[in-house]
């Protein structure tokens, strides 16, 4: 189902008109989401994910809503050959792209002493290796052709704080974010571009799946006790910045890693859950507190 209608956007009707976006995972979830945005501002938009089913169903039902040009393909960022191929359909298809949007993730929840090496493969070659490669391929067509792009990349905000229970990911995502510092500094004076987003919890089908297998995880809807806005993130937020970081209008933002999560990796440390308290909590501990300096200030003898 289409999610967005033009109430949602910020943005001018017609400000992507010209712009060619790629998006990996498009498909589903966040891809889908930032797809049908970039579609709905003109954009010409391409879609790839390993379900070929589901990005080509996606893409027709983008069109259906919105109009417009939007390509669905199998692709398995994981396969460099498979990505080489891909991409050269989209250059022959109109040209260079102008936008990508590194989104596609593999993630579940795990002890870390339980993982095998193949299922930190399974996250890390999705994920760390396969962003790489898509950004690999796309940028040496840029940097030959000397054409200008964006490249956002969907990080977490385990990037900051580490991410407890699903290491693969946080270390993967972390390697893109650097990624992201050092190619805004390598390729940015060849007019490719570089910055990211760090989404906090926007429940999607994927990452409940994963993340939230009983339904008793920490990212449940509506009241997150991780986020000081006390909601999950809403599609259109994610959509809106996504746009923004694509489009020229930001061009002389660069390397930088935007987290939009309500504020949530901010409360970090072990103090967060005092957000919760109510004003006689507060009046014990200040009580507790000021009975230990006093027995304190009893003992000093200067
Ligand atoms: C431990 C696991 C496991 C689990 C799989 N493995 N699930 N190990 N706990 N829950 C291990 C398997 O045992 C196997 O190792 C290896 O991983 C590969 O498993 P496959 O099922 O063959 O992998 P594959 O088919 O390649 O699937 C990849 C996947 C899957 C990553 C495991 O989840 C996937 O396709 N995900 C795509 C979508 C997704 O994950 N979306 C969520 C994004 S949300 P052995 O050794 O047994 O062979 C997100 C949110 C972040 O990132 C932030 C939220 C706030
Ligand atoms: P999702 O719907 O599961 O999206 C993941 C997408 O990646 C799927 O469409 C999947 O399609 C695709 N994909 C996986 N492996 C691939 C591969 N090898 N090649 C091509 N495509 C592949 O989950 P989501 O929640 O929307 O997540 C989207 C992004 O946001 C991810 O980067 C995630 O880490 C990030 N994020 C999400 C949240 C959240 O709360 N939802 C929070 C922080 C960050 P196929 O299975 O068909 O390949």
């Amino acid at each position: 189902m289409a999610e967005l209608s033009m109430d949602d956007l910020m943005f001018r009707p017609g400000l992507m008109r010209g712009q060619r976006v790629l998006i990996t995972g498009g498909g589903t979830g966040l891809g889908k989401v930032m797809a049908e945005a970039c579609l709905m501002l003109g954009a010409d938009v391409y879609i790839w994910g390993r379900r070929g089913g589901v990005v080509e169903d996606a893409a027709k039902e983008l069109m259906d809503a919105h109009g417009g040009k939007c390509v669905g393909r199998a692709c398995d960022i994981r396969v460099p050959e498979a990505i080489h191929d891909a991409m050269d359909e989209i250059w022959a298809d109109g040209g260079a792209l102008t936008g990508l949007v590194n989104n596609a993730a593999g993630n579940f929840i795990s002890r870390t002493e339980d993982l095998s090496p193949r299922g930190f493969d399974a996250i890390a070659n999705i994920v760390f290796r396969g962003s790489f490669f898509v950004t690999l391929d796309a940028g040496k067509r840029w940097l030959e052709e000397g054409k200008p792009a964006s490249v956002v990349s969907i990080l977490t905000t385990w990037v900051w704080h580490g991410g407890p229970f699903t290491v693969p990911s946080a270390m993967s995502k972390a390697g893109l974010n650097v990624m992201t510092q050092s190619l805004a500094v390598e390729w940015g004076n060849r007019g490719v571009r570089f910055n990211a987003i760090a989404p906090g919890p926007f429940p999607t089908e994927g990452m409940s799946a994963r993340l939230n297998p009983t339904g008793q995880g920490a990212n449940e809807a509506p009241k997150d006790p991780m986020t000081p806005l006390n909601r999950n993130g809403e599609m259109r937020e994610l959509a809106n910045l996504a746009v923004y970081l694509l489009d020229p209008g930001s061009a002389y933002v660069n390397g930088q890693t935007i987290a939009i999560d309500g504020g949530g990796h901010l409360r970090g440390g072990g103090f967060s859950r005092l957000a919760e308290w109510g004003d006689a909590e507060w009046e014990q501990a200040r009580n507790a507190i000021r009975s230990a300096n006093e027995k304190d200030r009893a003992q000093r003898t200067v």
